[in-house]
């Protein structure tokens, strides 16, 4: 047989193997009856567990046929990470500290576990450090993130230019930008990229990846009052497990406390025995505490902050007007709470009316888990299509959240359930504006401007030194 021929029939072989993996056998089924995903827990550890897709409207995430993505903005947050001590870790330390000192001696049922369970945060330094253990590590997530996205933004790469990377002022939020460059430009990271750390001081004014809303004075009130929240079903939890174990005494808030504590156990150890210990029911309240906490304080239930989201949706419109002369890729890296607001001015996921307190609002509306997990991203696309049967040839825009399409809720007649891109910019302009509504001091930069004036210069694209002591705003 000659080299070629052999070459042939080895692809045949593979084509044919290849067809029969794709059709289930005699008998089975093609599409599966069940969805089970709907009890995936990752959906219940809302914004402290691992990252999970959002759940999708089954729209092709792929580029629509006829369509070209020629200008990508990703707003991504930082990826798994340990906790933060203050207003976390040290409830955590707290409340094992109480059971500790509850006198049981040997666990019983539901926290049979805990006599061979030991605490993660093995090294208090580590406290709001990105995580770099396990298999939901938060480093990895955000290289691998940077790898799927050279599959398929990477013909937005010359090859050539300098790519830069926006990372807002604070450690997390630093290193996953610079995970995320090196899984992107793979060998080319230490000489293409230029990560650019924008400061979060709120005397960025508009000029910040981070914005802070001056006249949003119940910003912090209501971020606080949430963290005292539990619900009826945590009651329950907290009486079962003190019946389990006489000399308990745990509260509905210690257990939101320990739920908490579970969600990050994740983000190090790939397995967390906590997350049996509750019942479903209880993983769904407690889910819903942190819906309506981002809901209300930093979502559509906020006026405030759809301004504060106005400020990224505005200049990326811009961008967008101007094409990709402007530059077709813009990697920016933030925290949950300044990526609701963004989704907010867009008119995205924005609930028929605001989510009751004290009932948990089925059917979901606003899912927390679905926007922000650790490494929750939103992914905006700028798209030049041919004309279609249903719609012309232009330039449309799409969101993707979690890798999920989520078309806007008036404007989805372009491929792909897409919008106009003239339409979209209506879209962006019916949000309030930050300045005006924010009340932004007149001698703060009243708009953003580094995504056009960004360094090239390839200065902090690598950790300098070590990471401080639970380091967290930085600079460098
Ligand atoms: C759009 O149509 C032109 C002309 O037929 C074709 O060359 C081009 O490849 C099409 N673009 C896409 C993204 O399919
Ligand atoms: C634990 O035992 C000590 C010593 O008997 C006692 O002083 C303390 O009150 C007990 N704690 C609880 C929570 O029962
Ligand atoms: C990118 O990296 C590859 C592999 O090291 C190298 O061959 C290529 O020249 C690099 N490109 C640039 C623009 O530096
Ligand atoms: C706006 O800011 C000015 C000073 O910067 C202050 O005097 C005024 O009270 C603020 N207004 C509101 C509504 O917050
Ligand atoms: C349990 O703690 C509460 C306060 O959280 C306290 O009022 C109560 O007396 C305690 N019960 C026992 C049995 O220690
Ligand atoms: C829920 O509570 C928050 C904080 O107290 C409040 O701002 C919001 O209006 C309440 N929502 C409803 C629907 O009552
Ligand atoms: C875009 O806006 C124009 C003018 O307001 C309107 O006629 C058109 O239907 C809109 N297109 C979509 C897809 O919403
Ligand atoms: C939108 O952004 C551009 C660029 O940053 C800025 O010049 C303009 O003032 C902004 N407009 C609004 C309404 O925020
Ligand atoms: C670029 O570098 C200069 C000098 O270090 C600095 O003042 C400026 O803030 C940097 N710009 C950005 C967008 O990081």
């Amino acid at each position: 047989m000659s080299s070629t021929s052999l070459l042939a029939a080895g692809l045949a072989l593979i084509s044919s193997v290849s067809a029969l993996r794709s059709y289930p056998q005699f008998g089975e089924k093609q599409f599966s009856q069940s969805f089970l995903d709907g009890y995936n827990l990752l959906k219940f550890t809302s914004s402290l567990g691992p990252y999970s897709n959002r759940v999708s409207y089954g729209i092709d995430r792929n580029t629509p046929a006829g369509c070209e993505v020629d200008q990508v903005f990703l707003l991504m947050r930082h990826g798994e990470r340990y906790p933060d001590y203050s207003g976390f870790g040290q409830n955590y330390e707290a409340v094992l500290a109480k059971m500790a000192a509850s006198n049981v001696t040997s666990w019983k049922g539901d926290l049979t576990f805990l006599n061979d369970w030991t605490y993660y945060v093995e090294d208090p330094g580590m406290y709001s450090q990105e995580s770099y253990s396990g298999a939901y590590a938060g480093l990895a997530d955000a290289y691998a993130r940077g790898t799927d996205y050279r599959l398929r933004y990477g013909h937005l790469w010359d090859k050539k230019s300098i790519v830069p990377i926006f990372a807002a002022g604070y450690s997390r939020v630093v290193e996953t930008a610079r995970y995320f460059g090196q899984g992107f430009l793979g060998y080319n990271y230490s000489t293409n990229a230029a990560v650019n750390i924008i400061s979060e001081s709120s005397t960025g004014g508009a000029n910040s990846l981070t914005p802070t809303c001056a006249a949003d004075s119940n910003y912090l009130p209501c971020l606080l009052g949430s963290f005292s929240k539990t619900m009826p079903e945590l009651e329950v939890a907290a009486a079962r497990f003190n019946a389990q174990n006489p000399g308990l005494n745990l509260t509905a808030i210690d257990v939101t406390h320990l739920m908490q504590m579970a969600a990050f156990e994740l983000n190090v150890r790939s397995y967390t025995p906590w997350a049996e210990a509750f019942t479903l029911d209880e993983w769904v309240s407690y889910g819903y505490i942190w819906d309506l906490m981002y809901y209300n304080c930093v979502g559509p239930g906020s006026e405030y902050q759809i301004a504060v989201g106005q400020v990224y949706t505005n200049a990326t419109r811009v961008l967008m007007q101007q094409g990709p002369k402007s530059g077709s890729m813009f990697w920016s890296f933030v925290h949950d709470t300044n990526i609701t607001p963004v989704v907010a001015a867009l008119g995205l996921d924005v609930p028929d009316k605001p989510l009751p307190n004290d009932t948990i609002h089925f059917p979901y509306q606003y899912r927390a888990s679905d926007i922000v997990p650790m490494g929750g991203h939103l992914t905006i696309e700028r798209m030049t299509c041919n004309a279609t049967a249903k719609s012309v040839e232009g330039v449309y825009v799409r969101a993707v959240i979690n890798e999920a399409v989520v078309p806007f809720n008036t404007c989805q007649g372009g491929p792909g359930f897409s919008c106009p891109l003239a339409n979209y910019s209506a879209i962006v302009d019916a949000a309030p504006r930050f300045n005006e509504r924010c009340n932004t001091s007149s001698t703060y930069p009243q708009y953003l401007d580094f995504f056009w004036n960004y360094n090239t210069t390839t200065q902090y694209n690598y950790l300098a030194g070590p990471i401080g002591y639970q380091q967290t705003y930085t600079d460098a």
